[in-house]
C-alpha cells in the first residue's frame, strides 16, 4: 500500500488523480487544493515555493508517503527544491508534453497552453528548447481558465467565448497540436476541441505521468494495490470545488 499525497494550486490536479488512478486505483490518497491561495499562475516564484513547502509537509504529516506535485506552475517553481528537502520520498511533478507535441505535429507548429509562470519557468524553456529544434512553438496562457473551473463553469456560451479568445491566437498560426501546460485545462477539453475543430490534436501528460508514478513506486519498493482504495479531498478554502470536480472525474 503507497500512501500518495496530491496537490495543486486548486481543483485542477483531480484531472491528474483521474489518470493516476486508472494505473494505481487501489490505493490511499490524500488530495489538497490550495484553493484559499489560487491561482497561482500570477504569483512569484518564491511564493509559490512557500507554498508548496507547507502543503508537502503537511501532507507529509497526514502520513503521504510520496508526493505528486499536480501542477505545472508549481512543479516549475518548487520541484527542485521539494526534492532537497524530502531526499528519500518519490516526487514526482508535471513534464511539458513538448516531445510528443512535436512528434505528433505535421504541420511543425505546436500550440501550448499554459500559465504565465509556467511559460517563464526554467525547466519548460529548457524543455521547449531541447525538443522543439526545427517546430514553430507558440505559447499563450488560459486567459480565465483556472477561474473558469474553480467555479465549475465547463461549458457554455460564455466558457466558448473564454477559450475562443486564448486558442485563438494559436490557431491563427496554425497548430495542429496543442500541449495542455496546465492541469486545470483538461476540464475545458471539451469546450477547447469544439472550438479548435477536428484538425487540432491536445496533448495532456497526465497518462504518463501517472505511468511514471507507478514505476517510481515499484522501484522504491512498494506493494501497490493490496489494501483497498481511499480518498480524503483537503483544502484551504472550501472543498466544494473540489469535491463537484472529483465527482466529475469518478
Ligand atoms: N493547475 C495549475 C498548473 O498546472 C496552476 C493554475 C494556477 O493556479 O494558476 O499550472
Amino acid at each position: 500500500m503507497a500512501c500518495i499525497g496530491i496537490f495543486d494550486s486548486g481543483s485542477g490536479g483531480l484531472s491528474v488523480l483521474k489518470e493516476i488512478l486508472k494505473v494505481l486505483p487501489s490505493e490511499k490518497y490524500i488530495y489538497f487544493s490550495d484553493d484559499a491561495y489560487c491561482p497561482y499562475g500570477g504569483r512569484s516564484r518564491e511564493y509559490i515555493i512557500d507554498r508548496s513547502l507547507k502543503i508537502v509537509k503537511a501532507l507529509v504529516d497526514k502520513g503521504a508517503q510520496a508526493i505528486v506535485v499536480a501542477c505545472n506552475t508549481a512543479t516549475g517553481a518548487a520541484i527542485q527544491i521539494l526534492r532537497e528537502n524530502w531526499p528519500d520520498m518519490p516526487i514526482i511533478g508535471m513534464e511539458p508534453a513538448i516531445k510528443p507535441a512535436v512528434a505528433l505535429s505535421k504541420k511543425a507548429v505546436v500550440g501550448v497552453l499554459a500559465t504565465e509562470s509556467t511559460l517563464h519557468s526554467d525547466k519548460y524553456i529548457s524543455t521547449r528548447d531541447r525538443y522543439a529544434k526545427g517546430v514553430k512553438v507558440v505559447e499563450h496562457a488560459g486567459e480565465g481558465f483556472v477561474e473558469l473551473v474553480e467555479s465549475v463553469r465547463l461549458e457554455g456560451p460564455e466558457v466558448e467565448a473564454v477559450v475562443k479568445k486564448s486558442l485563438e491566437p494559436l490557431l491563427e498560426a496554425g497548430v495542429d497540436v496543442i500541449v495542455l501546460g496546465c492541469t486545470h485545462y483538461p476540464f475545458l477539453l471539451p469546450v477547447m476541441k469544439s472550438v479548435a475543430g477536428p484538425g487540432v490534436q491536445f496533448v495532456d501528460p497526465a497518462p504518463s505521468v501517472a505511468r511514471h508514478l507507478k514505476e517510481l513506486l515499484e522501484s522504491a519498493g512498494f506493494s501497490l494495490g493490496d489494501t483497498g482504495f481511499s480518498i480524503e479531498i483537503k483544502s484551504s478554502g472550501s472543498d466544494e470545488t473540489a469535491r463537484r470536480l472529483y465527482e466529475s472525474i469518478i
